[in-house]
């Protein structure tokens, strides 16, 4: 391999609705396989030293999805938790959220919340889940609150470091976006965070994206020639 592995992956976890129907079974199961398949992912990514790792779990505009689906959803931390806490803080994996979740049901609230101080003194990968987080919201949220605070004289200067800070995210950088089930495009995840990520878009459905299959990511971004908008490294 040519270069270093990236720091910061973003995950669109996308097809598992389809990825359950082709196998007969319904949306629900396939949320389930989905939420399986973050375990395998992030103990790899965490194997590998990838430092932040970023999933889209529930964005705001999930909201529109039917009742049923929304309370499966809902109730997946739980199932997940439930079931890897303690293999996560075995493993050093630090969790924690951006997104609006409080605006979810307080048990899963709580149970997210249970997670992240779980795991707050790990020190291997930060395992990130966006849920109810919407990139465009993200960015009105934190200028909405600089503004407020240059008003106030806490902030002397608006620039745009200045507004990174007031970002969800630890993260202001990404250096990887990945979108699995063949969709070709970035739904309002992470907007500002992925202006220079490398892009891939892989067919696969989130719930078949296997360990393989990120290693093939990760060696196609270390041949990829990242510029920055600058010249092309000769090196
Ligand atoms: C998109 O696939 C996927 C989602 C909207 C949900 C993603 C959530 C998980 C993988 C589990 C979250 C679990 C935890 C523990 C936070 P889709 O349903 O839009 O797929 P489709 O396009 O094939 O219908």
């Amino acid at each position: 391999m040519k270069r270093e592995i990236p720091a910061n992956i973003a995950i669109i976890m996308d097809g598992n609705g389809r990825w359950a129907k082709a196998k007969g079974l319904p949306r629900t199961k396939g949320h389930l396989q989905g939420s399986e398949n973050i375990r395998i992912i992030a103990k790899e990514a965490n194997k590998l030293g990838i430092k932040n790792l970023i999933l889209y779990a529930f964005s705001t505009e999930n909201w529109a999805r039917p009742e049923e689906e929304k309370n499966y959803l809902f109730q997946l931390p739980k199932l997940f938790f439930g079931k890897y806490i303690d293999e996560l803080k075995r493993e050093n994996i630090r969790v924690s959220a951006i997104g609006e979740y409080e605006k979810f049901p307080a048990s899963t609230v709580s149970v997210i919340n249970k997670a992240i101080e779980e795991t707050k003194n790990c020190t291997g990968c930060n395992l990130c889940l966006a849920v109810n987080y919407g990139g465009r919201r993200e960015i009105m949220l934190a200028a909405k609150q600089m503004a407020e605070d240059y008003k106030k004289g806490i902030v002397e200067e608006i620039n745009e470091d200045c507004l990174s800070d007031y970002l969800m995210t630890e993260v202001k950088d990404v250096d990887l976006l990945i979108r699995t089930s063949g969709e070709v495009r970035v739904s309002n995840f992470l907007l500002w965070q992925i202006a220079y990520a490398e892009m891939m878009f892989v067919d696969c459905a989130w719930p078949d994206f296997s360990v393989e299959e990120l290693h093939k990511c990760l060696e196609a971004y270390q041949y990829r020639d990242r510029r920055f908008g600058g010249l092309k490294n000769e090196n």
